[in-house]
């Protein structure tokens, strides 16, 4: 005879691994994960990036390796980003709309070589800006509408190299309407777009920055953070009127960024969107979990496959994170 009268023992569901596999109710799979991935000027090289262990910054080549395995690993797309040098950058950003220059080159290598891998682009000023905000500056401030005006040049050169997916990351106000009106008079009917919808002025982008050398620059006249564009981190109400507008201005992704201090967000846009939720895992999440494992404070695998499954239940359908490639052996040798 049992000491209690409990009908209910929910610890049934939990007594062997089978019985866990029938109860689970969330499961992560390669199919939800974009692998972000630096590329940089060069042959032949690969530059480890200090604050995100285990991840370099790659010459085009190397970028086309890279995304190679990813495709082999199951991994359906990847998300670049440019580290560009200094003599490169001005004030208005103009080398982001070269279609010589080193972004449109990666993008045209990876899909000439890698077809079927999805290439997601970064569509952002910040990294060929002198000033290092995602913006033109001008009288100290973000100027909105001339930002506009080049982020429709930079994604119709993004799309002309074979984009899949352009991701415009600065959150200024009406880009996805301007965007998806020059794409499709560009002819570009088909790309897609994922906006950065509710992109927080966030602490934790800071690995992220050192690995670009993008961070806003201190000087005279330039604002010395993103606060006037990027969201505050005390709202989630505000998250859904940038949904509202983006659904309308025809987003095909909707994301949150970052993705763990903002399950809630993450709940609350998957309730309200008809379309893909995408969570950024960023920088400086990735770069928690690897100092703590370093130090051997937790396990790296269970501690990365543990945040993951949460961003996944909080509601994200897609998932970016630098955990990509590390998950899908993972996935495949369980
Ligand atoms: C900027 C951009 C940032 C990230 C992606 N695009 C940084 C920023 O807004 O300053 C951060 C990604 C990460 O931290 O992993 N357009």
């Amino acid at each position: 005879m049992p000491l209690y009268d409990l009908p209910q023992r929910p610890r049934r569901l939990r007594q062997t691994g089978n019985m866990r596999r029938l109860a689970r109710e969330t499961r992560l799979s390669t199919d939800h994960l974009i692998q972000p991935l630096f590329v940089m000027a060069g042959e032949k090289e690969r530059q480890p990036i200090g604050s995100m262990p285990g991840q370099d910054r790659l010459t085009v080549d190397q970028l086309v390796e890279e995304a190679r395995t990813l495709d082999d690993l199951g991994i359906p797309g990847i998300a670049l980003f440019p580290k560009i040098p200094d003599d490169r950058k001005t004030t208005d950003a103009r080398h982001a709309v070269d279609p010589d220059g080193l972004y449109p080159r990666a993008i045209r290598a990876v899909k000439a070589e890698v077809p079927d891998m999805l290439v997601i682009t970064d569509t952002a000023l910040d990294p060929y800006n002198s000033d290092g905000h995602d913006g033109i500056v001008r009288d100290g401030d973000i100027d909105n509408d001339a930002t506009l005006d080049v982020m429709c040049q930079i994604a119709a050169v993004q799309a002309d190299a074979g984009a899949d997916i352009v991701a415009p990351s600065d959150m200024m106000d009406g880009r996805i309407g301007a965007i998806r009106t020059a794409l499709d008079e560009a002819g570009h009917t088909e790309t897609a777009l994922m906006s950065y919808t509710a992109k927080y002025a966030s602490a934790y982008y800071g690995p992220f920055r050192d690995a670009l050398d993008s961070a806003p620059r201190r000087r005279e006249g330039v604002p010395v953070d993103k606060a006037t564009y990027q969201m505050d981190p005390s709202n989630s109400d505000e998250a859904l009127r940038e949904l509202r507008l983006d659904l309308e201005e025809g987003a095909d992704f909707v994301m949150v960024k970052p993705a763990l201090p903002y399950l809630d967000v993450i709940r609350r846009m998957r309730e309200h969107s008809d379309v893909p939720v995408v969570a950024y895992n960023v920088s400086g999440e990735y770069a928690m979990i690897q100092a703590a494992a370093a130090n051997g404070w937790l396990d790296e695998r269970a501690g990365a496959m543990e945040a993951l499954t949460s961003i996944r239940r909080a509601g994200a359908d897609v998932i970016l994170t630098y955990f990509a490639k590390k998950v899908a052996r993972w996935l495949a040798e369980a």
